[in-house]
């Protein structure tokens, strides 16, 4: 039995609206109404633009559409609806078959193009940002070891009171030269020699060495798929992604400890716009890989940002570990994501698969 076009209508996943000539509602699927948050029937005969905020007027494009009885695409407004913030859409805009002058609507946030254009622009920020911050460390590098040997030739007068001040400047200078070298090190991050990688292989390195150090007192378990095909990726370069998630998990996680959930997963669909429109289709990035923990989840005040380099809500944090994640999970094509909630913080990379030629057998 075919389904009816009331039941594809309901089951749309988006929000979708059918005007009539004058612009106002004739029609709103379920969706719309929980975008919206009205119903259809409250809708119904009232303009556009009295249910949504658009940034910018929809009566000039629907016009055209009209005229040319043609669809019609609308990237990147900013729409509201009720008392909701604006988010931005693209909308799509086509005559409706047979009923003159009527107009179907389908609103899709941009949710995913927003974070990819966020991560690109992250990346250059952070090309910026490490590219001073390596000139600096360049600079303070040498002044540095001129302080560190003079306090040592110092202490060697001094009574004990006076050589623990000398063994602070010895220290800290130790200290600093230690950050410098991590900011040298992000900056050195060479490309990535991609092959066909088995991800649960990396994620168990990144685990094992984890367990050793900062995340001993945590509990790690996992939630592998294991038909999971291989992935297009340098492993020695997504153990240091995954080390990192881990680890700052790990950190995060309060006294008593917390879990840490590994889970990797296929998705069929997922497809990223490349910036400019190169390449037409985008890139498919089926794997999904999440690092998930139970702590506090990320500082509010920081959480838009975590991903900037120096952005860090610890002490004595440098703030580099998620800007060395996205540097790299930038230079594999793929994207990182984070959604946090106290108790629930998900970090995820999706990342290409490898061509099917180079795999060897599966996983
Ligand atoms: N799983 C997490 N739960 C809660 N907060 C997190 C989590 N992961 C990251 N954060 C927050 O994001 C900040 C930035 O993390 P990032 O790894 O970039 O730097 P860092 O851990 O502070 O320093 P570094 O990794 O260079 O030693 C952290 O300081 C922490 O506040
Ligand atoms: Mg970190």
């Amino acid at each position: 039995m075919r389904p009816g076009g009331d039941a594809i209508w309901a089951a749309l996943p988006v929000p979708a609206i059918v005007l009539d000539a004058g612009n106002r509602i004739a029609r709103a699927n379920p969706a719309a109404e929980a975008f919206v948050m009205r119903s259809e029937q409250a809708l119904g005969g009232r303009p556009l633009a009295d249910c949504l905020t658009l940034e910018a007027p929809l009566d000039e494009a629907l016009a055209r559409a009209r005229r040319d009885r043609a669809p019609l695409f609308v990237n990147d407004v900013a729409v509201g609806a009720g008392g909701r913030a604006p988010v931005q859409c693209s909308l799509q805009i086509a005559p409706l078959a047979g009923q003159t002058g009527h107009m179907i609507v389908l609103i899709s946030p941009r949710e995913m193009a927003r974070r990819v254009s966020q991560g690109l622009s992250v990346r250059t920020a952070s090309r910026s940002a490490i590219g001073m911050a390596e000139m600096l460390a360049h600079e303070i590098k040498n002044p540095l070891a001129g302080i560190t040997g003079a306090a040592q030739l110092l202490s060697m007068n001094l009574d004990r009171e006076a050589r623990e001040l000398t063994d602070l400047i010895v220290s800290e200078s130790r200290r600093i030269v230690g950050l410098l070298a991590q900011v040298e090190e992000f900056g050195n991050v060479g490309a990535p020699h991609r092959q066909a990688v088995n991800l649960h292989d990396v994620l168990d390195r990144a685990r094992r060495s984890a367990m050793v150090g900062v995340a001993a007192h945590m509990r790690i378990t996992d939630f592998y798929d294991p038909s999971l095909p291989l992935a297009l990726g340098d492993a020695d370069q997504l153990v240091q992604v995954f080390l990192n998630l881990i680890t700052n998990a790990a950190e995060a996680a309060f006294a008593a400890g917390g879990t840490i959930t590994l889970r990797s997963y296929y998705e069929q669909a997922l497809r990223v716009r490349r910036a400019g429109g190169e390449g037409g289709a985008g890139t498919a990035l089926p794997l999904q890989v999440e690092v998930i923990d139970d702590g506090p989840g990320l500082p509010p005040e920081i959480a838009a940002q975590v991903f900037e380099p120096f952005v860090s809500g610890r002490d004595n944090g440098t703030g580099l570990g998620l800007a060395l994640a996205a540097q790299i999970v930038a230079a594999h094509d793929g994207w990182i994501t984070v959604h946090s909630v106290p108790g629930n913080t998900v970090f995820r990379v999706s990342l290409p698969r490898a061509p099917a030629n180079r795999e060897r057998e599966e996983g």
